[in-house]
């Protein structure tokens, strides 16, 4: 059993993708450990991508990232990081395979839906910023 991280972005939840989103997971066989809905603050959505902190686009991003209502969870099952990042798809929605969320939603590199952790450092540190251990069911 592995946990990852994900977001629905501000641009997922107004596009009415929250339930695609969670079902696509869902049908990997993955289930939701945690969930919760929140706006971040220009401030936390830096500390969250704080590893892009040098990017050209970290501005951009956590302007994007603060600009509306996110779906937090963490996500649990077999694999769950790498089956998590394939169902999510590439980063640029123009590289990522078809069938994907980001294949299918994203309208260009940056608002590309959802967030998913790319390793199992990642994992920890993301689920940490937004859950407590009492908020974590499995
Ligand atoms: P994420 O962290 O959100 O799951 O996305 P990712 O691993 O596929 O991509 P990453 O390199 O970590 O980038 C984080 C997010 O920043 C935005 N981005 N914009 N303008 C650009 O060139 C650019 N590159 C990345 C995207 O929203 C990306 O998901
Ligand atoms: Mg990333």
């Amino acid at each position: 059993m592995e946990k990852t991280f994900s977001i629905v972005k501000p641009d997922g939840v107004k596009k009415n993708l929250i339930g695609e989103v969670i079902g696509r997971f869902e049908k990997q066989g993955l289930s939701v450990t945690a969930i919760k809905m929140t706006h971040l603050t220009k401030k936390q959505a830096e500390g969250f991508y704080a590893v892009h902190k040098a990017r050209p686009f970290f501005d951009s991003l956590t302007t994007f990232m603060s600009e509306g209502p996110i779906v937090a969870m963490v996500i649990s099952g077999d694999k769950a990081i790498e089956k998590v990042r394939k169902t999510m798809g590439a980063t640029n929605f123009k590289e990522a395979a078809p069938g994907t969320i980001r294949a299918d939603f994203a309208s260009d590199i940056e608002h590309n839906i959802v967030h998913g952790s790319d390793s199992p450092e990642s994992a920890a540190f993301e689920i940490s910023y937004f859950f407590s251990a009492l908020e974590q069911h499995c």
